[in-house]
């Protein structure tokens, strides 16, 4: 999609800005084995386990799941922004090597925003209703560059120009309710993107908005991250929206990645059962008319434990008496990685690229 620019003059650089290179080849961003556990009064539950992916610098990754998977969980854990009290975690959120669970909140809070920026789900809870969108911008402008007045204006309007809101100087002092959905998720967009950072979480960015409108903010939200040069893990519970926008998916399933690979290979030819379930009931336009999608059977909420069985296998087609007594490992081949003891063999059906 076209994104307008401005006439406004382009800022200075900052020095010091937050799309700096990490350290050559290392990821910017390495999950490894983390487990979340909240401790609740009456039961614990383990809502994250296992979990190990990487972020390059510039890469876009896709974190799928239905809901409950532990996808906000694991974003909440990377941007240190769990409960302090009732949540035991372990593993390593390593950021250009440094060990974000080991970070004090003054760090965490410094790089929140800075280095890494979050866009969630709902604008109108994210926004500050009372305050114009242009002076919530500027407000990350003066903290993160201490830009002036004048100065934090002209970039807000830029800001809002690139992620396309027409006219943006006169929408600088609208409210978030004079604004579409769709344009309060630009904001947010924008807000995110105000202080360069060098990895973008995107939690269900367009989940709220009608189905049009989900597609031109993503490919806002892709382009801007992309002329940036940061890095994009984009997180939804719509396979087909990895599609467009992701190098590297990994699917989630019960707090637990069930694969993970390069988006070509994922969709050309799906292992997993529940990746594949999750592609055939995404709506393409190669689909035959009157051919019905196929939902995945059952509900997220059908699981076992991960520690005896395979969690998806109530739900499981391909289920036999070793998914339901024995817990499958996260296996990698060839560049992808698998939890499945039967996976699957590609039908003809998928085989054609989304
Ligand atoms: N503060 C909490 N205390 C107890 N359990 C929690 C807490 N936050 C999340 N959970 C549980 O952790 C699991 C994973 O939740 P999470 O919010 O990460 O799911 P999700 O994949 O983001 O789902 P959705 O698509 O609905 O946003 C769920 O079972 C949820 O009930
Ligand atoms: S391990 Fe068994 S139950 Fe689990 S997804 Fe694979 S085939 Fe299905
Ligand atoms: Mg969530």
């Amino acid at each position: 999609m076209a994104v307008p620019t401005t006439t406004s003059p382009t800022p200075e650089p900052v020095p010091g800005g937050g799309a700096g290179p990490a350290t050559p080849g290392a990821p910017l961003l390495e999950v490894r084995d983390l487990r979340v556990r909240f401790t609740g009064r009456d039961r614990a539950v383990t809502a994250v386990d296992e979990v190990s992916f990487t972020v390059s610098p510039g890469q876009n990754v896709g974190l799928v799941g239905e809901s409950g998977s532990g996808k906000s969980v694991t974003s909440m854990a990377v941007m240190g922004l769990l409960p302090r009290r009732g949540v035991e975690v372990s593993g390593q959120i390593l950021f250009d090597g440094e060990d974000l669970l080991l970070a004090d909140r003054k760090r965490l809070d410094r790089l929140r925003g800075r280095e890494v920026a979050m866009v969630f789900q709902d604008p109108m809870t994210s926004l500050n209703p009372v305050v114009p969108v242009g002076t919530q911008i500027g407000e990350v402008l003066q903290r993160h560059f201490g830009m002036r007045r004048k100065e934090r204006r002209e970039r807000a309007a830029e800001l809002l120009a690139k992620v396309g809101i027409p006219d943006p100087r006169r929408r600088l002092d609208d409210h978030p309710h004079q604004l579409s959905g769709g344009m309060r998720q630009r904001v947010l967009i924008a807000i995110a993107l105000a202080c360069e950072p060098r990895l973008l979480i995107a939690d269900e960015p367009t989940t709220a908005l009608d189905v049009t409108i989900q597609a031109q903010v993503l490919d806002v939200l892709a382009e801007l991250v992309d002329e940036a040069g940061a890095a994009l893990l984009l997180i939804t519970h719509d396979l087909g929206v990895v599609a467009g926008v992701c190098d590297e998916v990994n699917v989630m399933y019960a707090g637990r990645i069930v694969e993970q690979a390069p988006r070509r290979p994922l969709f050309r030819s799906p292992a997993h059962p529940y990746t594949g379930g999750l592609l055939a009931s995404i709506p393409r336009l190669d689909t035959p008319r009157g051919r019905p999608l196929t939902p995945i059977p059952g509900s997220p909420t059908q699981t076992v434990p991960w520690t005896d069985a395979c969690a998806f296998s109530p739900r499981c087609a391909h289920a036999d008496d070793t998914c339901r007594t024995t817990s499958p490992r996260l296996e990698h081949a060839d560049g992808r990685g698998l939890r499945c003891f039967h996976p699957l063999t590609t039908p003809a059906a998928l085989t054609k690229e989304l």
